[in-house]
């Protein structure tokens, strides 16, 4: 991290300080099965990714670019409708950039949805995976380079990466609900190609539950701020080293967009229950 990029944080963090006036209590990340959360959302201010100052912009289809802050269940919450992912060739400092404002704005929880590809034989298509912990596969570290001090330590703790107390809360949500979710552990490869049957093979053989392209950079740098973290994954294609599992990022978005309400009624439940 540069010093140039510290000041592009703060610079980021202060217009968007401005415009909102208070500090929200959980930044929601609304990936691929989490898109839909923004039409629950009383937004009170909408604010595209190119009029924020620095702000990177997306590049994948089904990924919006928009910074909503507004009420989900009663809670101030800054969500990020489009997020940055490594294989769209943006740096480590770009990806995870959008956390280090979010520490300066002073939000302490975060929440982060995705899609991943199921390798566990008991999931099923359109599950819902707790995140309980993940294997960083990524081929660059986000905190890699100068400590940033300000924000946090060098070597930083991972012995929670999914905070517990989250888990918990989400957990007795879907119960009371009668949703099924499983909790497992999520790799991170860096894609863009999804993985071939050798390769799901060995992500099943190191202790993956699910495998994906993103989320772990943004959890790494919100722990490197101490933050409290939740993370939430819809099973989107299965995976394995004995058949040959196809799959598209249209059947990604499919299932997805099956096991949705779900999920959302699992992240508004945590938002609400959860201080
Ligand atoms: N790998 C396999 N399947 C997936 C992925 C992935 O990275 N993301 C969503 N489904």
């Amino acid at each position: 991290m540069s010093e140039l990029s510290l000041e592009k944080i703060k610079e980021t963090a202060a217009f968007i300080k401005d415009i909102i006036g208070e500090t929200p209590e959980f930044a929601i990340v609304l990936g691929s099965g989490l898109g839909a959360l923004k039409n629950e959302v009383q937004a009170i201010h909408t604010l595209d990714y190119s009029e924020i100052p620095n702000f990177p912009q997306t590049t994948v289809v089904g990924h919006g670019g928009k910074l909503i802050f507004g009420t989900l269940e009663g809670k101030k919450v800054l969500m990020m409708s489009g997020r940055f992912h490594y294989y769209e060739g943006h740096s480590m400092d770009t990806v995870t950039f959008p956390f280090r404002v979010f520490h300066l704005l002073g939000i302490k929880n975060l929440i982060v949805s995705n899609a991943s590809g199921g390798v566990n034989k008991n999931f099923r298509v359109a599950d819902i995976m707790i995140i309980k912990d993940h294997i960083n596969m990524m081929p660059e570290h986000p905190l890699r380079g100068k400590n940033l001090d300000e924000f946090g330590p060098r070597f930083v703790d991972m012995s929670e990466p999914y905070n517990l107390k989250m888990i918990e809360t989400a957990e007795k949500v879907a119960a009371e609900q009668g949703i099924q979710v499983h909790k497992g552990v999520y790799v991170a490869l860096q894609g863009p190609t999804f993985e071939t049957p050798a390769e799901y093979g060995m992500i099943q053989a190191i202790g993956g539950d699910a495998v994906g392209m993103s989320t772990v950079p943004e959890i790494i740098v919100a722990k490197h701020q101490g933050m409290d973290c939740f993370g939430i994954s819809i099973i989107t294609d299965m995976g394995g080293p004995e058949i040959a599992f196809t799959v598209s990022h249209e059947d990604v978005l499919q299932a997805a967009n099956k096991a949705m309400p779900n999920v959302i009624k699992i992240v508004k439940g945590l938002v609400k229950n959860y201080s």
